[in-house]
């Protein structure tokens, strides 16, 4: 069964952030409920139209994660299962088809003003910068490295999360200020973990992440832990293992469809790269759609049902 496409939610609880993709609501004040939306963003634009099932396939890759790796790392999943969720927060009781797949409850925290990068293959703005000067983040790489070449050990290199606009990358000593050394210590080193562990089962699943972004927390307790989405197709570079070829660059496992068109529509002179995106055709959304639900299967082995 597919549950109705969503652009926005709106739930009895109060509201506390809404960012790209997620809405953010307060339950009590040591919980958060976040709910995953279809919307989806390319080249830094939030498309009009929505992608059927992302959100569920986003949540639920996420919730997959944390139990993979809850051995190896605290984090801040309760639960992304729709009527778990109603029985520990009673207000949601009339909204279970906008929680369906799509809504994780969670600890509250504290969150890390950084965003920890690991980078376990060389691509996008990390290859342009190698490819330009041959450093990344400032720090210089052996020479002789193809663009999307294997890196190992992974490279960490942590970014601000910017309110607006883009990401800027910041050294090891920069994250060291803003954080202090311990707690810099312990993120580089979770991230570190999370992605080495996760890198190996995806590619025995058939699925490269290439680099991806972590976000930590403190909890009441005063616990870090990994919280926000864990190695899902919007926070990670997902290329299919099977057509992996170094020396150029590798297409999207989720959103190539849409990146292709756009870039079509760009190149017929109907888009000039800024917002508002140009309409996308059913057959644009609809193939993304299978893109996401083919990630979830694959990395999982299991066709995503939400109910
Ligand atoms: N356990 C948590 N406690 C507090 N905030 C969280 C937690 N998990 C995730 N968040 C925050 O919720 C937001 C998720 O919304 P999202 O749409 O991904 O935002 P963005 O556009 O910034 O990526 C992020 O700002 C993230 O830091
Ligand atoms: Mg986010």
């Amino acid at each position: 069964m597919t549950t109705a496409t969503m652009s926005t939610s709106d739930l009895p609880l109060p509201r506390i952030g809404r960012g790209k993709v997620r809405d953010i609501y307060a339950v009590g004040d040591d919980r958060v409920l976040l709910l995953t939306t279809d919307r989806i963003s390319a080249f830094d634009v939030v498309m009009a139209e929505t992608i059927p099932m992302k959100g569920a396939v986003l949540t639920q890759i996420s919730a997959w994660w944390f139990n993979q790796l809850g051995g190896v790392v605290p984090h801040h999943m309760i639960s992304a299962d729709a009527d778990d969720i109603i029985e520990q927060v009673p207000e949601l009781a009339g909204h279970r088809a906008a929680l369906a797949g799509r809504a994780m409850l969670c600890r509250r925290t504290m969150v890390f003003p950084v965003e920890c990068v690991v980078r376990g293959y060389l691509s996008g703005s990390a290859w342009k910068e190698y490819a330009a000067s041959g450093t990344l983040a400032g720090e210089k790489l052996p020479d002789g490295l193809q663009e999307s070449e294997r890196l190992e050990p992974a490279i960490f290199s942590p970014a601000t999360k910017a309110e607006t606009g883009h990401d800027e990358n910041i050294t090891i000593a920069q994250m060291r200020e803003v954080l202090g050394e311990e707690t810099a210590y312990v993120l580089e080193s979770m991230s570190r973990a999370v992605y080495t562990q996760g890198e190996e089962i995806a590619r025995e699943q058939g699925i490269i992440i290439a680099d991806t972004k972590f976000e930590f927390g403190r909890d009441l307790d005063g616990r870090i832990i990994l919280i926000d989405e864990v190695m899902t197709p919007d926070s990670s570079r997902f290329w299919a293992a099977d057509a992996y070829k170094p020396g150029q660059p590798q297409p999207s496992f989720d959103k190539q469809p849409l990146r292709d068109y756009l870039d079509s529509e760009r190149r017929a002179g109907r888009w000039n790269g800024e917002a508002p995106p140009p309409p996308l055709p059913a057959e644009v959304t609809e193939a993304t759609s299978k893109r996401y639900l083919e990630a979830y299967r694959r990395l999982t082995g299991e066709e995503l049902v939400v109910t």
